[in-house]
């Protein structure tokens, strides 16, 4: 049994594969505390650290972060730099350590309206790490699960006008190879931190069987002892995904893939 799971008190059969967190909370955190809002965010880099690696050691196969929206470019300007240097600086900082952890790291999202200079750090650590085996980090930047959708219904469009795809072949499993997440599991679990009961255009189509879990504290009091806690809730939820409470369904089953979708 793997030690950190035994160490928690975690079952590992029972862990969601895909997990997708929107941290929120970190520019009240802050103004809680009198001090500026990147204050909020730059400790929430700290809980992006911990969770990753947590999540990484105890097997979940996909973690997906919403670190900046779409609508999020709309923030004062002083905001949204200081997050772009954030990350900036978090990739720099953190490339090592995700390599190493054998970590395959993804953004998804509109690049288009990304810096150069941070498209290209996003790229080289897209390259490095494409060929690690490990959990896949994947970070929703300048992500918004409308235009995420938009983007797959136009790669459609394209393959149907060279005649690569007729219409009737269209249905689920093509359609998820056309988005963001394309390879990755069905997502399991959704926690949104900070009490609010929204989704907020966080990877709706993905959202689909999703156990949701909406945890008070503020991303930057979000600790493992609540992480746990929430993936100790979710291995005691009953997964039926339609099906009725009588049908088995199997550990492996993808409503996706099973055309339920
Ligand atoms: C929402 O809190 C949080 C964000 C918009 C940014 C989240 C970013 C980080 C945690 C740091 C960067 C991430 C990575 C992956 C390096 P909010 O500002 O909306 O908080 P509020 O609702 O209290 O105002």
């Amino acid at each position: 049994m793997n030690e950190y799971c035994k160490k928690w008190g975690l079952d590992p059969n029972k862990l969601p594969k895909h997990v997708g967190i929107v941290m929120d909370g970190n520019g009240r955190w802050a103004s809680q505390k009198k001090r500026p809002r990147l204050f909020g965010h730059n400790e929430g880099v700290k809980r992006v650290e911990e969770i990753t690696e947590f999540s990484g050691n105890i097997g979940i196969e996909a973690l997906t972060l919403f670190a900046f929206s779409d609508e999020n470019w709309r923030r004062p300007e002083e905001e949204v730099s200081g997050l772009m240097g954030l990350l900036r600086w978090f990739i720099r900082k953190e490339s090592k350590r995700i390599f190493e952890n054998n970590v395959r790291f993804r953004v998804i999202g509109d690049r288009q309206k990304l810096s150069l200079d941070i498209l290209d750090l996003i790229v080289n650590l897209e390259q490095k790490t494409s060929s690690n085996t490990g959990m896949h980090l994947c970070v929703a930047l300048s992500y918004g699960g409308h235009g995420e959708i938009l983007r797959a219904v136009k790669k459609i469009v394209a393959k149907v006008e060279v005649g690569e795809v007729f219409v009737n072949d269209i249905d689920s499993s093509l359609f998820e190879s056309c988005l963001d997440t394309a390879g990755l599991p069905a997502l399991d679990m959704f926690i949104r931190t900070s009490g609010e009961f929204r989704v907020s255009n966080f990877l709706l189509w993905q959202l689909a069987y999703a156990e949701m879990f909406f945890e008070p504290a503020p991303w930057p009091d979000f600790n493992m002892e609540k992480y746990v806690h929430l993936l100790n809730e979710f291995s005691c939820r009953q997964r039926r995904f339609g099906l009725t409470p009588e049908q088995k369904i199997p550990p492996t089953f993808n409503a996706s893939k099973c055309g339920l979708l």
